[in-house]
């Protein structure tokens, strides 16, 4: 499974002849869903135009430390803090031998030691640099710190020798970031499940009932999840919205198919979360063809039932019950609705988003959350659903790891 979706990578590039396969790199990056930042030494500008990483990155190329424009839009420590992961290819023996030596006399330098990200170099130069003792001490100081070295690779060099010192390919460096992130992926070997968006509940062949949820919440955290590396099932309602990556999605329309798929789904799951809105009702009967309007009454009576409550059977389940998380939309007194439906749905987490305002919640791109459980409880301020999602994942998977500790002891 190929993705960098979601991820932040700082490519920096020094001055070895291998830098004019940067480019193709950062094309590479972009094309496995990394948003990539390209900062360049002034030793790399030689071999590779700023003007055209800067149109295959789409944002703007860093190279000088005091550079005020620069600094502005992203200030270096903005720049170490915002990279999820710092990839230098080339990397000369100069910047090992400064990384080596915490020395910080240039952007890129100053970056490897501001960020608290991962850094990944792919080391170029002629074969005798590269086996020089300096060299080689730095290099394995820095992976007694974590760096990870890819390459070199070996074989004929731009200077004529034949050795090892070749960057290795692009295609190859971006597998082994993929492959990182797999291996340290949060919600690795995890499946969860999510149910979004609203419920149809057919009324005739050309009427429903439903509600105006968006999906919008549903799918941001079906996206985080997967971009956290969990194997996600989400089962939507109808809703315009693309799949995210690596998600698996089942199409639904009524309560009554999302029951049916949740149960078999989510005694698979580790997680469940159950953000769809779900139709309370449903019609008794669902006419065969299209209701008439009559000239004798002016009223029409349908009578409606009870639909499932999903998230309370999947809550309720004897065996193979997943940590499961609800959410609840409530205009008013939110908090000690959101407690009840904790309790009588048996749930472990719950969501409460306050819908009377209407900058949030349903339709709206923005959300603010308030988490509850039992003893506890966190507040996620306002901000993008997509941004939320990712808080709210990181809260579950304490809780789930939390939960998974009480029922130990
Ligand atoms: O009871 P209420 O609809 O307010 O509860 C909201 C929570 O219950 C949400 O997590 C929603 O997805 C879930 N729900 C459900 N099945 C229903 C109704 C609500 O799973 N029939």
């Amino acid at each position: 499974m190929m993705s960098l979706s979601g991820k932040n990578i700082l490519l920096g590039i020094t001055g070895g002849i291998a830098a004019y396969k940067c480019p193709d790199l950062v094309r590479h990056l972009k094309k496995a869903g990394a948003q990539v930042r390209v900062v360049l030494t002034e030793s790399a500008s030689h071999f590779v135009a700023p003007m055209t990483l800067q149109a295959v990155s789409g944002n703007a190329v860093s190279k000088e430390l005091f550079d005020p424009t620069a600094e502005l839009s992203m200030s270096h420590i903005e720049l170490a803090k915002w990279a999820d992961l710092v990839l230098i290819a080339p990397a000369t023996a100069n910047i090992i031998a400064k990384m080596a030596n915490g020395i910080a006399d240039d952007l890129l330098s100053t970056i490897c030691l501001a960020t608290p990200a991962k850094i990944v170099i792919a080391p170029a130069m002629n074969q005798q640099m590269y086996k020089a003792a300096a060299t080689q001490q730095n290099l394995a100081t820095l992976e007694s710190r974590n760096t990870l070295v890819l390459g070199p690779d070996e074989g004929f060099q731009a200077c004529g020798d034949i050795g090892p010192g070749r960057m290795v390919e692009p295609t190859t460096i971006v597998e082994n970031i993929n492959n990182y992130f797999l291996a340290n992926s949060e919600l690795a070997g995890t499946t969860i499940t999510v149910t979004a968006g609203p419920t149809i509940e057919e009324l005739d062949p050309v009427r429903y009932i439903s509600n105006y949820s968006s999906g919008k919440m549903g799918f941001a955290i079906a996206k985080a999840a997967a971009e956290m590396g969990a194997t996600v099932n989400l089962i939507s309602g109808p809703v315009n919205l693309t799949t995210p990556n690596n998600v698996n999605r089942i199409n639904v329309k009524s309560a009554k198919q999302m029951y049916d798929e949740a149960l078999v789904l989510a005694e698979k799951s580790a997680i469940f979360i159950s953000c769809a809105a779900v139709a309370d009702y449903r019609a008794e009967t669902i006419a065969k063809n299209k209701i008439k309007k009559t000239d004798d009454s002016n009223e029409l009576v349908i009578k409606l039932v009870k639909n499932p409550d999903i998230v309370a059977s999947i809550a309720g389940l004897k065996e193979h019950r997943p940590f499961v998380v609800g959410f609840a939309a409530e205009t008013n007194d939110v908090k000690t609705y959101a407690l009840k439906k904790l309790t009588t749905k048996n749930l472990d987490l719950i969501c409460a988003n306050d819908v009377s305002d209407h900058n949030i919640g349903f339709n709206s791109d923005q959300n603010a959350l308030t988490l509850y459980w039992q003893n506890g409880e966190q507040t996620l301020p306002l901000s993008s659903k997509q941004q939320l999602a990712k808080q709210l994942l990181q809260a579950v998977i304490t809780r789930y790891k939390a939960s998974h500790d009480e029922k130990k002891n």
